[in-house]
């Protein structure tokens, strides 16, 4: 009846506001659990973490050290990736929830499902509440054993995250045996034209920037890569205007390095140095995430993210709309400058290197630090080397993730609008 006081209705507003702009960071819940330092680890180092922390509703299945390194110790970090992916299901389950399923069994979605690389039951883990209160899990697929079983709980915030840990590994067939070839074998050329990137693809051979990009995969590399119809959208520029020279820098402008796939550039606030980066600020993008779409913006223009064509640690090959311009090439003038550099910077940073710059003068990628060495990889348990288009609203789930970003945002709006309103009364 009476009204609300305008110090609650703060109140409420800050805890509004503190749920809709902090995130779960998984890496931090595990922190204090010596017992999943390894399996911590791993999720940081694969990046899953951050793809954890980018989604809503999910139950992590943690494996204490002792099953983490038995299941890390014979595997490339792209198969303990895939098969770490079948621990991250999709749903909330507590304890609580994990009593209650109807029937005693159910299949739920993993986040190895969301690859679309996961065929038939692959990317699904059964769920079966066992007699005498033990609950087992196993993959999905036909004639499988429920091995794994619930041991206790570690944490949850309801509904949003819950961590449980199990007792043993889940393995979906074929999931450890996946071909490894080694990372110099990736065709990257092969994989770009079967995408729709001819253009690209001709470009970044015509120029020597694919032998860039082979000396920089060894320490993760990650690439946008323009559609065929991006280069003949309108007002894209006449690129045989360009420079060899500016047409290198151009090219390594799509790509940076580190392994970075959707759910780390989700999370990314920074700008984000690529190959062409020559000195602080130069050439960086900024990423912009609504939903589960995510954008590139250069300064001159942005590029929605449009598939996923290999997401492979220490690769990741994407396509975007556009043509990612940079500032430095494309800034001020319509057509390209003929000046080696602006010269409105009064920074000592070094100018355009005339041929395909060594890799190692490309700083680290600010948001991905390298991922560490490793001797093989594979297209991530792709049957063939046929790259599967990852469509980032391959489930149900990520519709429902995009329909509650503009909910939130929103939320955010009306609430700063209202606080505003108070500060000024
Ligand atoms: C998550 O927590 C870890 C450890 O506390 C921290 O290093 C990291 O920066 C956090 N990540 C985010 C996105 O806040
Ligand atoms: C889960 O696995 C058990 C044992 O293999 C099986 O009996 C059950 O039908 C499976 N549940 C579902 C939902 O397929
Ligand atoms: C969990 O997420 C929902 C939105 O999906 C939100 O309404 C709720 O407040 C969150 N709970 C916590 C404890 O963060
Ligand atoms: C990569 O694939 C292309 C065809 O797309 C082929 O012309 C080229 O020879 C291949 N490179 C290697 C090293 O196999
Ligand atoms: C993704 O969503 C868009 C619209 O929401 C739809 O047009 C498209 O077919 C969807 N793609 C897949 C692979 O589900």
């Amino acid at each position: 009846m009476g009204a609300l006081h305008p110090l609650h209705l703060l109140c409420l507003i800050l805890s509004v506001l503190a749920i809709t702009t902090t995130a779960h960071n998984i890496t931090a819940m595990l922190a204090p659990f010596p017992d999943y330092s390894l399996f911590n680890s791993y999720l940081s180092q694969t990046k899953l973490a951050d793809e954890i922390n980018s989604r809503q509703t999910l139950t992590v299945l943690a494996l204490n050290n002792a099953a983490m390194s038995a299941l890390a110790a014979k595997h490339p970090l792209s198969v303990i990736k895939n098969a770490l992916r079948l621990h991250v299901l999709l749903d909330y389950y507590d304890p609580q929830k994990l009593h209650q399923i109807s029937k005693g069994t159910t299949l739920t979605t993993t986040l190895y499902q969301t690859t679309g690389n996961a065929p038939g039951n692959l990317g699904f883990v059964n769920i079966t509440d066992l007699k005498g209160g033990k609950v087992g899990f196993g993959s999905a697929a036909p004639g499988s054993k429920l091995d794994s079983t619930y041991t206790k709980s570690v944490k949850s915030i309801p509904y949003n995250i819950s961590v449980i840990e199990i007792d043993a590994p889940i393995i979906a067939p074929g999931i450890l045996t996946a071909p490894a070839p080694s990372a110099s074998d990736v065709n990257i050329t092969a994989l770009l034209e079967k995408a729709g990137c001819k253009t690209f693809a001709s470009l970044i051979i015509s120029s020597g920037v694919i032998k860039v990009y082979q000396s920089a995969i060894e320490k993760g590399l990650t690439l946008f890569a323009p559609s065929d119809m991006a280069f003949k959208a309108p007002g894209t520029p006449d690129l045989s205007k360009l420079t060899n020279a500016e047409l290198v820098s151009l090219l390594q402008y799509h790509a940076l390095t580190g392994y970075t796939p959707i759910g780390t550039l989700k999370t990314t606030k920074d700008p984000i140095s690529t190959l062409a980066t020559n000195g602080a600020g130069k050439y960086d993008l900024r990423v912009e995430t609504a939903g589960d779409e995510v954008t590139l913006k250069t300064g001159v223009d942005s590029s929605r993210i449009a598939t996923t064509v290999l997401d492979s640690t220490p690769l990741c090959i994407f396509t975007v709309d556009s043509l990612l311009l940079p500032a430095e090439l494309f800034g001020k003038s319509p057509s390209p400058a003929p000046a080696p550099e602006p010269v409105s910077s009064p920074s000592p940073a070094p100018v355009v290197s005339p041929s395909p710059a060594p890799v190692s003068e490309a700083p680290a990628s600010v948001a991905s630090p390298p991922a560490p060495p490793m001797e093989t990889q594979t297209p991530e348990g792709a049957p063939s080397d046929a790259p599967t288009a990852t469509s980032e609203n391959a489930t149900s789930d990520n519709a429902a993730a995009d329909m509650k970003a503009p909910a939130f945002a929103f939320l955010v709006t009306v609430s700063a609008t209202v606080l505003g309103s108070i500060w000024l009364s």
